[in-house]
Formats: structure tokens, sequence, C-alpha cells
């Protein structure tokens, strides 16, 4: 099948990238170049370009788009408000309406900050979105495009992994970086998500192209976690010392987005539908271990690891 992958050179692209190349010629797009593998093709040029990705839609007329790229940086999109909803809204309806007309398949990658975090359980598909911030709208306003048309699958995710590009610094990374440093760290002991790894979101993301399931569906690991004890998580998987880590207040942040408390999600539905077992937060971090011990990480960089990471060796 030929499969285009928008916002290829990120966390979530490298590792689809890694997972369907094996199976499938990926059509890549990103502003920059990611990994390189003898069936990528890599095209780069900015989404906001719409005739040119019109034009990269036509040339490749894909069988599937996994629609990536985003803006993640959710105090930017407060900022930059209507890049945000350029990228998130407007390259999804163009993307949809190729798709519709020539039949193929949308996988719309969403997130888990589209409702008001008041929930005290995890959210589920049918559960009233009331999204707080610029990002978590226009995320919001492209999904509605997906689920209109009919062509294809909305994920709401919340994930991890490691960034392929060092001047993106995932939130693991970021902690690691910081107890591997010795700089102490504050992590919200009141926000709450359920993060699955890229790796494992990619290997279901290969049982949806094949079974070509459409509607909304959230995908996260199995149970909710607050950021704080998430950091403990971190520290205790990778066996460093966790006193740099303190706790703090969501609320006595001045962030120019708000955000909700709560991002649990439910992942029932796609596990009855699929009938797969998710892991744990803790198991997304034990892959995040596995694939640093065995050279998944520099195989991704194409370089040896930087200094740093080799602390715990
Ligand atoms: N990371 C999270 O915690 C999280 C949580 C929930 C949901 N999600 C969703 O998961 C998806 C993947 O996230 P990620 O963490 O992999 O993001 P990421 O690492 O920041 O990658 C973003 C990608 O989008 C591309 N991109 C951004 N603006 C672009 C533009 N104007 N034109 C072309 N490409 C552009 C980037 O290209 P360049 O490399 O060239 O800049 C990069 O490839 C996103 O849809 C996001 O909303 C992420």
């Amino acid at each position: 099948m030929k499969i285009a992958i928008t916002g290829a050179s990120g966390m979530l692209g490298t590792a689809l990238i890694d997972e369907l190349s094996r199976n499938h010629d990926i059509y890549a797009t990103g502003r920059n170049k990611g990994i390189e593998r003898g069936n990528v093709y890599w095209e780069c040029f900015d989404l906001l370009n719409f005739d040119r990705l019109q034009w990269w839609l036509l040339d490749i007329s894909p069988n599937v788009v996994i629609h990536c790229a985003a803006m993640v940086n959710v105090d930017q999109c407060e900022i930059e408000a209507g890049k945000a909803y350029e990228l998130h809204m407007e390259t999804t309806k163009i993307i949809s309406s190729f798709l519709k007309s020539s039949g193929g398949y949308m996988i719309y990658i969403s997130t888990d900050s589209v409702f008001d975090g008041k929930k005290e359980l995890a959210y589920l598909e049918n559960d009233l979105v009331n999204p707080l911030n610029v990002y978590a709208k226009s995320k919001l306003a492209g999904e509605s495009i997906v689920l209109i048309d009919g062509t294809g699958i909305v994920l709401r995710t919340n994930i991890i992994g490691w960034s392929r590009s060092d001047n993106r610094c995932s939130f693991p990374e970021w902690i690691l970086r910081s107890l591997i440093q010795g700089e102490k760290l504050k992590l919200f002991y009141d926000v709450y998500f359920s993060p699955l790894h890229v790796s494992d979101l990619s290997k279901i993301i290969s049982i949806l192209i094949n079974k070509k399931l459409c509607g909304l569906y959230n995908i996260s690991s199995d149970f909710g976690i607050s950021k704080y004890d998430f950091g403990l998580l971190i520290a205790n998987v990778f066996d460093l010392a966790s006193y740099n880590i303190k706790k703090t207040s969501i609320d006595d942040m001045d962030l120019a987005a708000p955000r909700p408390h709560n991002m649990i999600l439910s992942n029932q539905k796609i596990s009855k539908e699929l009938g797969l077992k998710f892991g744990t937060p803790k198991d997304s971090i034990i892959t995040l271990k596995q694939q640093y011990d065995s050279g998944w990480l520099s195989r991704i960089k194409m370089r040896s690891m930087q200094p740093a990471y080799n602390f715990w060796k």
C-alpha cells in the first residue's frame, strides 16, 4: 500500500516510518527530513502551502494518509491561533476531501486535551467536549471534518517517545535530562494523563490500516497517572535519583494557554474492537528504556548517542 505521513519528521512520524516501512511504501513529509529507508520517499514543504499539499496528494495518490503534523506547543497555538487553525483544520479539509474523491483512508491523530478536565473518571468517546485552548479547539475542528466526511478514523491520544531531532525534547526526555544533569524539576501533581508509547501506537495503526476502522476512538495506556508520579516512575525505571523532582500545581503556573486537569482516556472501545490489551504508563516507560538499551534510539538518530544519555550505562 502507498501510505502518506504528514509530520513524518516528528516523534510519532518517526515511529510510524520505522513500523510501517517494513510492509508498505511510505511517502513522508515534514518541513525537515526525518529517517530514511529504501522505500521511504521524502518531500519537504510547509503544509500551509495548500497548493503544494494538493499537488503532493495528487502526485502520490496514496491509499492511506496518516495526518500527524501539528503545532504541539500549546502556548504557541494561543499566540498564533490563525496558524494553528490552518494546520489542524484547513490541511485536514484538503486531505479529507482528496481521500473522499479517491476512496482512500484517513487516520487523523488528535489529542486527549479536547475536554475541560472536570470529569473525575477516564473520558469516553461520547463524553461532551469542551476544549480550553486554541490547540485543542483547532484539533477538534480537524476531527469534525474527518468524522463528517466519513473518510477514516480519529484517534484521541497522548503519546511519549524519543525525539529524532535534537531541537525537540519530549516530556520524558525533558525529565531524564533534568534528572541526569541534577536540575530541580517541578511536575504537576494535579494533571493526569494516560500516555501510550509511540511505537505501540504505531503497531496499532498498522492494524487499523488493514481493518479500515472508521469513527472516533481513544487510544491510550491503561490507567491514568499524574505528571508528578510519571516523573517518579521515570526515575525508578531508569534507576536515577528522584530527589530533584518537586510537586507543584498547574494552578500556580502563569501559562498562556489554560489546560485541563484530567486528560485520562478510556481505551475500552478500541480495546474491545481490536481484541487488544494495552499496557500501563509504566510499560510505556519500560519500552523507552528498552529502546535506548537496544540501540534503537541511535538507529533513529542515525548516529551514536550524546554522552549525557550514557549516564545510566
Ligand atoms: N506529543 C504529545 O504529547 C501529544 C499528545 C497528544 C496528541 N498528540 C498529537 O500527536 C501528533 C504527533 O505529535 P508529535 O509529538 O509527533 O509532534 P512533533 O514531534 O512535534 O512533530 C510535529 C510534526 O509536524 C510537522 N509540522 C509542524 N508544522 C508544520 C508545517 N507548518 N508544515 C509541515 N509540517 C509541519 C513537524 O515538521 P518539522 O519537523 O519539519 O517541524 C513535525 O514533523 C500530533 O497530531 C499531536 O497533536 C501529541
